[in-house]
Formats: C-alpha cells, sequence, structure tokens
C-alpha cells in the first residue's frame, strides 16, 4: 500500500535506498570488498564482447551498464532498443555474451530479442525484477534486482536497482578480466556501500527545492536535458519520466549535440535541464550552458557542491547534491531527475501512476 505517501510511484522513489541497499547485498560483500562470484557462467574473461537489449528505462540502464562495462572491464558493448534489435538480423559470432534487462521479464520485444540470441547460441544473463518471469526462466544466468513490486507505471526504484546490478557486473567483469586491481575494486565497493545513505538524505532534503521549481516547470510546454557521459543516459530517462507522467514534451540530448540542432529551439520558452556534476565533463557542459544562457534559455542546473561553486551563470534553478564518488553518481543524480518529473506531474493533476495510453508491461508489440 502507499503508506503516508500521495502515489506509489513517490512511495517507490523513496524506497530506493532500501531496495539498493538489498540488490547491493545481492552481489557485493562489503566486509571483503569485493563483488561476489556472480557470474561465473558469463565467463567475462573469455567473451570478447556484449550485446545488451532492453526498452524504455531499462534501455537506459543497459546504456550507463555499457559506459561502466566498456571503462571498468574494457568489455565492448552494443546495445540497442529491443525492438530494433530483434529485427535487424545482425551477426551474432560466438564469442559473445547478450544481456537482457527488464523490469516485468515479459516485455514482448526484449524476449523476441532474448530468444534471437539463443538461437544464435549466445550465452544469455538476464537483470530481471519478477523472478517468476518469462525472460527470468529463458534466459541462462538471472541477475535479480530485488525492488520488490514496482506498482507506478514510471519506473524508478527498478532503474536504481538495474544500475545497482550493472556496478557490481563491471566490478565483476573487470576482476575477471583483470582490468580492475583489487585496491581499485576495494575503492568501487566502498563507494557503492556509501550509496544508500547518501540517496536517502538527499531524498530527506531536496523535496522543497523541487516542489517550487516543479511548479514553475508545469507552466511550460517543453523542456530540454543535457548531459554527458552517463548523465546523458539520465537526461534521457529524465525527460522520458517527465513526457509520459505529465505529458509536458522533452527531450534529452548529449550536450556536446546541442549546437549540431536542438539550439535552434532555445528561447525563454525552453527551460533546460543541465545535469552536470564537478567530474571531467563538467568544463564542456558549462560551455554548452553558456551557449544556452547567451540564447535566453532558462536553466535548470542539477550539480553537486564543487559544480555549484564552481558556475558562473545564472540559472533559473540551481539543485546541488553532495559530491559523490564517480560510480555512484547515477544512482544519486537520478533522484532530482525523478522528483522534477514527479512534481510536475502533480502540479498537473495528470494520473502519475497510471498516465494515459501507458500500461505497466507492454507484452505486445
Ligand atoms: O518491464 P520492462 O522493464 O521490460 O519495461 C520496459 C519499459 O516498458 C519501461 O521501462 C517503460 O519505459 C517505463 N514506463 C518507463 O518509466
Amino acid at each position: 500500500e502507499k503508506g503516508n505517501h500521495r502515489h506509489f510511484m513517490e512511495k517507490e522513489i523513496y524506497e530506493q535506498p532500501e531496495v539498493v541497499s538489498h540488490t547491493l547485498a545481492h552481489y557485493v560483500d562489503f566486509t571483503a570488498g569485493k563483488v561476489r562470484n556472480i557470474a561465473p557462467d558469463l565467463n567475462f574473461s573469455a567473451i570478447d564482447s556484449i550485446k545488451i537489449a532492453a526498452c524504455g528505462t531499462a534501455f537506459y540502464a543497459g546504456q550507463i551498464g555499457k559506459y561502466w562495462l566498456e571503462r571498468y572491464a574494457r568489455l565492448p558493448v552494443e546495445i540497442d532498443v529491443a525492438s530494433e534489435f530483434r529485427y535487424r538480423e545482425m551477426p551474432l559470432p560466438g564469442n559473445q555474451a547478450a544481456l537482457f534487462v527488464s523490469q516485468s521479464g515479459e516485455t514482448a520485444d526484449t524476449l523476441a530479442s532474448l530468444r534471437y540470441c539463443k538461437e544464435h547460441g549466445l550465452k544469455i544473463g538476464a537483470i530481471v525484477n519478477v523472478r517468476e518471469s518469462t525472460i527470468a526462466r529463458e534466459a541462462d544466468v538471472v541477475f535479480p534486482t530485488l525492488a520488490g513490486p514496482e506498482i507506478g507505471v514510471a519506473s524508478t526504484k527498478a532503474f536504481t536497482c538495474q544500475l545497482a546490478t550493472f556496478a557490481a557486473l563491471a566490478i565483476a567483469a573487470g576482476r575477471a578480466r583483470g582490468t580492475l586491481i583489487a585496491d581499485e575494486e576495494a575503492n568501487m565497493v566502498r563507494a557503492l556501500s556509501e550509496a544508500p545513505r547518501i540517496a536517502s538524505s538527499v531524498l530527506n532534503t531536496i523535496q522543497p527545492q523541487l516542489e517550487n521549481l516543479s511548479r514553475e516547470l508545469s507552466r511550460y510546454r517543453n523542456v530540454l536535458y543535457l548531459g554527458r557521459g552517463t548523465n546523458y543516459t539520465l537526461a534521457m530517462e529524465g525527460a522520458l519520466k517527465l513526457k509520459e507522467i505529465s505529458y509536458i514534451h522533452a527531450e534529452g540530448y548529449a550536450a556536446g549535440e546541442l549546437k549540431h540542432g536542438p539550439i535552434a529551439l532555445i528561447d525563454e520558452n525552453m527551460p533546460v535541464i543541465v545535469i552536470a556534476p564537478y567530474d571531467r565533463h563538467y568544463e564542456k557542459t558549462m560551455s554548452n550552458m553558456q551557449e544556452v544562457a547567451a540564447r535566453g534559455g532558462r536553466i535548470i542546473f542539477v550539480t553537486d557542491e564543487n559544480g555549484a561553486a564552481a558556475a558562473t551563470l545564472d540559472t533559473m534553478a540551481t539543485i546541488t547534491l553532495p559530491n559523490v564518488d564517480e560510480l555512484m553518481m547515477p544512482l544519486i543524480f537520478t533522484l532530482p531527475i525523478q522528483l522534477i518529473a514527479y512534481h510536475t506531474a502533480v502540479f498537473m493533476g495528470t494520473d502519475v501512476d497510471q498516465p494515459r495510453n501507458l500500461a505497466k508491461s507492454v507484452t505486445v508489440e
């Protein structure tokens, strides 16, 4: 039940510290400072690459997983939305594995993609939330997310649990492939162990700011989200959340793509949500923000303490999160992004848990 919350979505957003912690505990031995031996059957050291397919928010989790697997395990990853993946008739050499990501485990296109890879003899891993689902049954190796039942149509806690699972997988793969040494693994594990506590303090403090901002946002018809690296993925995830529950048109772009087209849209009626912690992309994203400001665009800046201190531009709002380890950033930065969509939808008066035209589980093409 919803408890003190107005909607399941709100309840599920606030459950994230707890369910992410459960999911991490399943994969990580915090005392030993190591990820458990979670994927012996996927044999990360013997494969040359991985294919990932998923839909919607699960696809965005897969995209962040790709960045992590490539960066930490030097494992090339090709990812596609499942509705394209299943029909591309791609060659599938045997030295690969395939991973499918799905909250429900019943999404038709994701299941068809899994079957395509299975027919071609690939080893199949599945990150799923529903243990008894078809995708879980048909996979060779199941990586459960321990999010508990997700009722809100907009996926929130399943997403962060998928991220936690991918972080563990990337570390396991890095260890198997010899690209992470024990010290690096211990540091990454320590960072992950702090994520639930930091998530909970963020959730307990940012709400008032986000409510004011969301009241403002609900007056606009279009919103653009920008980011680089894993925050590019969060930009797209944020735009998906906002459009599906508030019906405001939103798009997420790689900040570097701004001048290749979307900058033409910028004026005072197009708020731009820029997700930019103080990481190796910060300076580049700052100059994109300047381009937006110079054209009268209104900026909502989602950053960390270091990023806020280094910023020089006027913004419509600045949401400041704590400075956190890079591996943990997507887990933390997705929280204000979810809450902005949630509160904006509440101000618009939409049916947050059951938005029009959408179903929780898409079992037909
Ligand atoms: O059950 P699945 O994870 O396979 O579902 C995939 C998408 O349908 C789902 O993430 C959808 O995009 C959500 N409504 C996003 O909030």
